[in-house]
């Protein structure tokens, strides 16, 4: 099975999600670290209570470099072949999406390329949008750009409001994430596996080193 790592700094629910669908025999990866900047985060206890390791250290006082050098360091040790951001809210230095090109994954709560960035559930609803939704996307330099995996369109209803609306997407949010990660650490090897558009972009990805 691929090795995962999975990057967190809140509640975990799509870290969760990414675990309980991993307990599957049929699952292509397997969790082997949640790291987070947030000693506090939630999903953390969650993590540990699975027996999934867990490793946690505050970001801030810490040059960015330094900090996402220290991570580099433990999911090398965990023996990680991927990283999952799910709700990982830090900026990452370049060095560190160099360093995991093409085997970083981030999910995000919009229909990209619309709305990167934060409160992503009230612009869409600002702007009048039918849907709102979810995006996984390869994760490169910009923020919240790459190559889109997959996406899950979730309509916009009368009085909705961004928690409403929010609460919404996160249960696409976990049904999309664990089966566009399978779908990506098995695109070479079982091409019949693979969603549409993760099948289309497997064509053009460059080979991780
Ligand atoms: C998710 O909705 C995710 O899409 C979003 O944070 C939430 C984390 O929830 N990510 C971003 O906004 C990244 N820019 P979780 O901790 O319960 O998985």
């Amino acid at each position: 099975k691929a090795k995962v790592a999975v990057l967190i700094s809140g509640t975990g629910t799509n870290m969760a999600a990414l675990l309980y669908a991993a307990k599957a025999e049929a699952c292509p990866y397997e969790l082997v670290l949640v790291a987070s900047n947030n000693p506090d985060a939630a999903g953390l206890a969650l993590a540990n209570a699975e027996g999934i390791a867990t490793w946690a250290h505050p970001h801030k006082g810490m040059d960015r470099n330094a900090f996402d050098a220290l991570v580099d360091e433990r999911l090398r040790a965990a023996g990680a072949d991927y990283v999952a951001l799910a709700g990982y809210m830090r900026i990452l230095s370049d060095d560190f999406v160099a360093r995991w090109a093409g085997r970083m994954l981030n999910i995000h709560p919009s229909l990209l390329p619309k709305y990167k960035g934060l409160h992503t559930h009230q612009h869409a609803i600002d702007a009048g949008d039918a849907y709102g939704g979810c995006s996984i996307h390869i994760v490169t330099p910009a923020l919240d750009d790459g190559p889109v995996l997959a996406q899950t369109e979730v309509a916009i209803a009368p009085g909705d409001t961004a928690e409403s609306l929010a609460r919404r997407v996160q249960f696409a949010e976990h049904q999309l994430y664990p089966a566009t990660l399978a779908a990506f650490v098995t695109r070479e090897r079982n091409p019949d596996y693979l969603l549409g558009r993760v099948r289309e972009l497997a064509m053009t990805l460059p080979e991780a080193d």
